[in-house]
């Protein structure tokens, strides 16, 4: 049977893929391309957008070369991204009218205070189920408003446009014909009601943001339109998009409620499938839209965890204790376990489930025994301890018990990392065959629309382990190391920095 194929783009925080799949979903071919982040003040992460879109569209170029087929092979394109991250642009000119706020940048995180001491808190959460937070696109559009002279009154006069990565990259792919987001990437913005699946007024009216400038909310799967031909040579359907982490969720295939994946990056982020079902976390976790398909929108419950791997990076370039980051793990096996170091990275403040964003980092059991190894041991544990948090958390919200989890990400090749992840859970914990379970997300999503695959029932049986680690230690031990972990969280928490 004659190949089929599909380009997924993968916008990323750190990088930009394009990746060229087939229809028995073997990768074909990967391209990707590092985008600078800027850091004008303390806590701020900005990007150039129209790098990032240029990053994009080049490695999308050089993707399609790599994979010696021809264009006209390509059924369609399906995009993924870094969430929330915002741009703002002049629709007349499509030049953005200031840098991307990335979703780590705490520059709005006034305008937040500003709605919490309004008592808006609650409105928010029934709402958008999300917190009053930096980390969400609202509070940066309003930035941006405010600090770009005259924006406020070009929106108005609907001049300018909002986009998160997605709709800016398929803006720009589609030569400004496509103007639209999906229902995953909309559920993190802080403006959309996620039981009415729409824009919400009163907190459009909150943030003074007028509705002009939103993106249309589409299914995750389905022909939004077609590239400009200019740009890649020939007309594609782009037929699939949603958040990075809701296409991850997708491509390993968690497509029922109860099961989970988690990724490894320089933060880390849980999902777990919770169906049609809505759960307001009492917990600190946040529903977010998993994706919109055939006018059916499944959920998920997620806990976003900001600092993971960026911990083994600090280690690196900021105590220096690393030469690389895949060192972490021959260093960590030197010694038995972190000898009574915790490490709690709260770098940018304690994100899922604590929420507290005005306190730092902590290394508590420190003794002159300590080593760099129990050091780094115990940064690739707090990784772990992190997701317990979150575990914990949905178990409590759900009553559902996890029975597995998926793995995925950088990190997620660590060997150590996801045994102790086992050990910590106690239950197993399964490394995929595929590693690029984003990217393969947004192209089941894209590929559903045009008719590559039928169902998720034929996308689950592709579905392939690469390792499962179970559980090694005892009940007790279990319970002794995350003890000793939320002791350590709780002096993190009485700290204010
Ligand atoms: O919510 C932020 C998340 O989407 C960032 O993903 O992998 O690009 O850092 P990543």
């Amino acid at each position: 049977m004659k190949k089929r194929y599909i380009l997924a783009l993968d916008t990323g925080t750190i990088r930009n893929r394009a990746v060229i799949f087939d229809n028995d979903s073997n990768i074909v071919s990967v391209a990707k391309k590092e985008i600078v982040s800027f850091h004008p003040k303390p806590g701020w992460v900005e990007q150039d957008a129209e790098e990032i879109w240029s990053t994009q569209l080049l490695v999308a170029q050089e993707a399609i070369e790599k994979s010696g087929i021809k264009k006209e092979e390509i059924a369609a394109i399906g995009i993924t991204n870094q969430r929330e991250t915002t741009v703002v642009w002049d629709k007349m000119t499509g030049r953005p009218i200031y840098n991307a706020i990335n979703w780590q940048s705490r520059q709005s995180e006034d305008i937040c205070r500003e709605l919490r001491k309004l008592g808006l808190e609650e409105d928010f959460r029934q709402k958008t189920s999300l917190v009053i937070n930096s980390y969400f696109s609202g509070s940066k559009i309003r930035w941006i408003l405010d600090n770009v002279p005259g924006a406020q009154a070009k929106a108005e006069a609907g001049q300018l446009l909002f986009g998160t990565m997605d709709t800016w990259v398929m803006w720009k792919l589609s030569g400004g014909k496509i103007f639209a987001t999906d229902y995953s990437n909309a559920s993190r913005t802080l403006l959309y009601n996620l039981r009415e699946l729409k824009w919400d007024e009163d907190l459009l009216q909150y943030l003074n943001i007028p509705i002009c400038m939103l993106p249309k909310v589409c299914s995750s799967s389905e022909i939004y339109g077609y590239t400009d031909p200019s740009l890649i040579g020939i007309k594609i359907p782009i037929a699939g998009d949603a958040g990075n982490q809701q296409a991850d969720l997708f491509g390993q295939c968690c497509f029922e409620p109860q099961m989970a994946k988690n990724t490894y990056g320089e933060g880390s982020f849980f999902l777990m499938n919770t169906g049609q079902k809505f759960y307001q976390s009492n917990n600190g976790l946040i529903t977010t839209i998993a994706w919109g398909i055939n006018g059916k929108v499944t959920y998920a419950l997620e806990g976003s965890i900001f600092v993971a791997g960026a911990a083994i990076q600090w280690l690196k370039s900021g105590l220096g204790i690393l030469d690389t980051l895949a060192e972490s793990e021959w260093l960590a096996k030197k010694v038995g376990d972190s000898g009574g170091v915790y490490f709690v990275p709260a770098f940018r403040g304690l994100s899922a489930p604590y929420w507290d964003m005005q306190t730092s980092g902590l290394m508590i059991g420190l003794k002159n025994d300590t080593t760099k190894s129990h050091i780094v041991r115990a940064a690739l544990a707090a990784m772990a301890y992190q997701v317990r948090d979150v575990v914990e958390a949905i178990e409590s919200d759900t009553k559902m018990k996890i029975q597995d989890l998926k793995v995925d990400g950088g990190a997620s090749n660590n060997n150590l990392l996801l045994q102790f992840q086992a050990d910590i859970l106690g239950i197993p914990i399964k490394r995929s065959r595929i590693r690029e379970t984003t990217a393969l997300g947004a192209a089941y999503l894209a590929g559903l629309a045009v008719g590559i695959w039928k169902d998720t029932d034929e996308l689950k049986k592709k579905w392939q382990e690469d390792v499962c680690f179970t559980p090694q230690i005892t009940e007790i031990e279990r319970e002794d190391y995350y003890t000793g972990w939320q002791n350590a969280v709780s002096h993190v928490m009485s700290w204010v920095d």
